[in-house]
């Protein structure tokens, strides 16, 4: 999708009956700061970028004007010093075979620490061929085909997707949503696993709900899945993005039982919006004897080889100066606000679950009263805007949807401006 026919779209949208004419198109040429989230635009937040021929998967959706809000991709540019180290090296126009130098190994070492607080030994740190390439590798080297494999439904769907087509079978143990918060089910978890029992994939911080697992939680989590000889796949892509001055806690750290079974997959993919590169990531496998058997599989699937760009991204991403990042988590947070305090004045059937951390918020629609595909239908349809379906997140994803606030304050503005024209408009309250 041109993101110009995209803005042409939105007015187009804006003279239908939902939107007052002249609406879209004043908020976008305007582009103006405004509210809480004006308060940080250092990082140029604000601007509209255009993504125009850039074969952009979440703007190749929005064909028909809508404002997409899926998949988990920022609209915001990259960190500039990103790109200038990006741009720098391809100045040397040498783009020949390349090994993985040491300073890859200790930009994540010296990130783990100071960022999260996890002392990693170097050796530990290997690289990976993006998130869930790295743990798709994990699943066919530490099970077989027919194994289970549990997921903590609703989750990421790419964790169920590649279980079952590598031929094991994902096992659920459902989240526990209770007075609007979530919660591990620990009690279920020991209840479900048996014999053919392998591996937990954790999603943390977790997708789509936005949680930061407690210390406490991990351990006990850690404590369960040794007792029945179960490793523990943790996923971190989103733990660079711990909002509100809180702290996201690396798996392996937690215990000596979580650093025997687990494993760490992680990168700035997402705080850096990197996604395009396609293997930004890295992996942490404390325990010598699984991450042999770990790198021994990347290997022979000639999977260990990271791109010039993606070892450039990272060591720059992943350097002492937080400033941008720091300025786009405050524009986040600012975009959050922004979404609770209209939800809170707007009474229109829909609760936004507060998130820890990320840009992803998990929208609770069932006030609405209706089934998912009419639920999708006002989103897509009538209020032109693309959130994710939350039925594809898996059991407790239905009368949800996950809204990604990474974009300009003004587009969410009248992403939400659309949302209340629709439901007033349908009369559903
Ligand atoms: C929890 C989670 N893991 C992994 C990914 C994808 O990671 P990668 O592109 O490195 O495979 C995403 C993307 O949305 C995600 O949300």
């Amino acid at each position: 999708m041109k993101r110009r026919s995209f803005i042409k779209g939105m007015a187009a949208a804006g003279a239908s009956a939902l939107i007052p004419a002249g609406t879209v198109g004043a908020v976008l040429t305007a582009c103006k700061p405004s509210g809480p989230a004006a308060s940080a635009t250092s990082g140029g937040f604000d601007d509209i970028v255009d993504r125009a021929g850039t074969w952009s998967i979440k703007y190749g959706r929005a064909t028909d004007g809508e404002i997409p809000m899926w998949i988990a991709d920022m609209d915001f540019k990259t960190d500039p010093f990103v790109s200038a180290a990006l741009r720098k090296r391809l100045d040397r126009d040498v783009l020949g075979y390349t090994s993985t130098p040491d300073t890859f190994f200790d930009a994540i070492a010296a990130w783990e620490e100071s960022v999260h607080g996890y002392k990693a030994d170097r050796e530990w740190i290997g690289y990976a061929p993006g998130v869930i390439t790295a743990i798709n590798q994990a699943y066919l080297t530490f099970t077989e085909p027919g194994d289970k494999i549990i997921v903590q439904p609703p989750v990421y769907d790419h964790f169920r997707l590649y279980i079952e087509r590598l031929g094991r079978v994902a096992v659920d143990n459902p989240l526990i949503f209770e007075d609007g918060r979530y919660r591990m089910d620990l009690e279920g978890l020991e209840r479900i696993i048996d014999d053919k029992t392998k591996a937990l994939v954790l999603c943390n911080p977790h997708n789509p709900c936005g949680i930061l697992w407690d210390r406490e939680t991990l351990e006990a989590l850690a404590a369960i899945c040794e007792r029945h000889g179960i490793i523990v796949i943790s996923d971190e892509i989103h733990g660079d993005l711990a909002l509100y001055g809180r702290r996201h806690t690396p798996f392996c750290s937690v215990s000596d039982a979580a650093a025997r079974i687990g494993m760490i997959f992680a990168g700035p993919t997402k705080a850096f919006n990197l996604a395009g590169l396609s293997g930004t990531a890295y992996c942490i496998i404390p325990d010598k004897d699984k991450r042999e058997k770990y790198l021994a599989t990347l290997r022979n699937a000639k999977l260990n080889e990271p791109s010039i760009m993606t070892l450039e991204a990272v060591i720059a991403a992943y350097r002492e100066d937080r400033t941008w990042l720091d300025s786009l988590k405050d524009y986040i947070e600012g975009n959050i606000s922004r979404v609770e305090s209209f939800f809170a004045e707007n009474n229109l059937g829909f609760k936004p679950i507060h998130p820890q951390a990320s840009f992803l918020v998990w929208l609770d629609c069932r006030g609405l009263g209706l089934p998912q595909d009419k639920l999708m239908d006002l989103f897509l349809s009538k209020a032109k805007v693309i959130p994710s379906d939350g039925s594809s997140y898996g059991p407790g994803g239905e009368g949800f949807v996950r809204l990604n606030v990474g974009c300009p304050a003004s587009i969410l503005d009248e992403a939400l401006s659309r949302i209340r024209t629709t439901i007033t408009a349908a009369s559903l309250l």
